[in-house]
């Protein structure tokens, strides 16, 4: 994967952040939703005592979000399910937090997606997203598979993302902005390009033919990030 094993830009540093944001504490019952590899459901359980569950489609990821920590020591050994974000195999309020990172522009139904986190969450529980957003047409340029994989070409405006959330039927909606980490995550998109590690992950890029045009879609999505024209936002709402 083009950014290692934790798909969000900023890393933990953002997800500490939201967690905090979102109240998560020693206890807390907390669904990681596309978990990918799992980095963020163990830094939950692991940095701030969750209790943490993570699902995630891929089960190549799943596989190894088990795998990668079996030996390492956990306080609260996270749970790991394979399913779909539209239909959560859990009983509603289950949980009290919602996390779902650089996720939700990845997921052909947003709106079905959120009122599964709301059908989920307890009453109280709070909702923790943290995406990609679009502030103008994306150049035609990223619209190719690379900006797929940095999550530009799925994402949605602030207000797109405000608007889903809300009509979900959560309430307190708060939205804060930290566009910077975007830049690190295009930096690190382009060390491990130039790695080639890569490379053999991005199913149309086979050669090294390949590799002018993949740096070109950085150095555009670098323009398209110090222009405005995308940011990383994190909204956080209660049940
Ligand atoms: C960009 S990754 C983010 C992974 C993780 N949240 C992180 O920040 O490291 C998006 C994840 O969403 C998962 N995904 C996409 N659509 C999904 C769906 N409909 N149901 C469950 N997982 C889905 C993918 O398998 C992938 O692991």
């Amino acid at each position: 994967m083009l950014l290692g094993d934790s798909f969000h830009p900023g890393g933990e540093d953002t997800t500490r952040r939201l967690a905090d944001l979102s109240t998560v504490g020693p206890g807390s019952h907390v669904l990681d939703v596309a978990c990918g590899a799992g980095n963020t459901t163990y830094f939950l359980a692991d940095e701030f005592g969750a209790k943490a569950t993570g699902i995630d489609l891929s089960s190549t990821l799943l596989q190894r979000a088990t795998q990668n920590r079996q030996s390492g020591s956990v306080r609260l050994r996270p749970t790991f399910s394979q399913a779909r974000v539209e239909n959560l195999p859990f009983s509603d309020n289950s949980f009290d937090v919602v996390f779902c990172e650089c996720a939700l522009c990845t997921f052909p139904y947003p709106e079905k997606a959120l009122s599964e986190f709301l059908r989920v969450l307890s009453p109280g529980g709070r909702l923790a997203v943290s995406d990609i957003v679009i502030n103008r047409t994306v150049p035609p340029a990223l619209q190719t598979l690379l900006a797929h994989s940095l999550c530009i070409a799925g994402a949605h405006s602030v207000g797109g993302y405000e608007s889903m959330i809300a009509a979900a039927g959560f309430n307190r909606l708060t939205t804060r902005m930290d566009s910077q980490v975007m830049f690190e995550m295009v930096d690190r998109i382009e060390r491990r390009l130039k790695l080639g590690s890569v490379l053999a992950e991005l199913q149309n890029i086979k050669n090294d033919a390949a590799l002018p045009s993949a740096k070109e879609t950085l150095s555009i999505s670098r323009n398209f990030i110090e222009s405005g024209g995308t940011g990383y936002a994190l909204f956080t709402a209660w049940k």
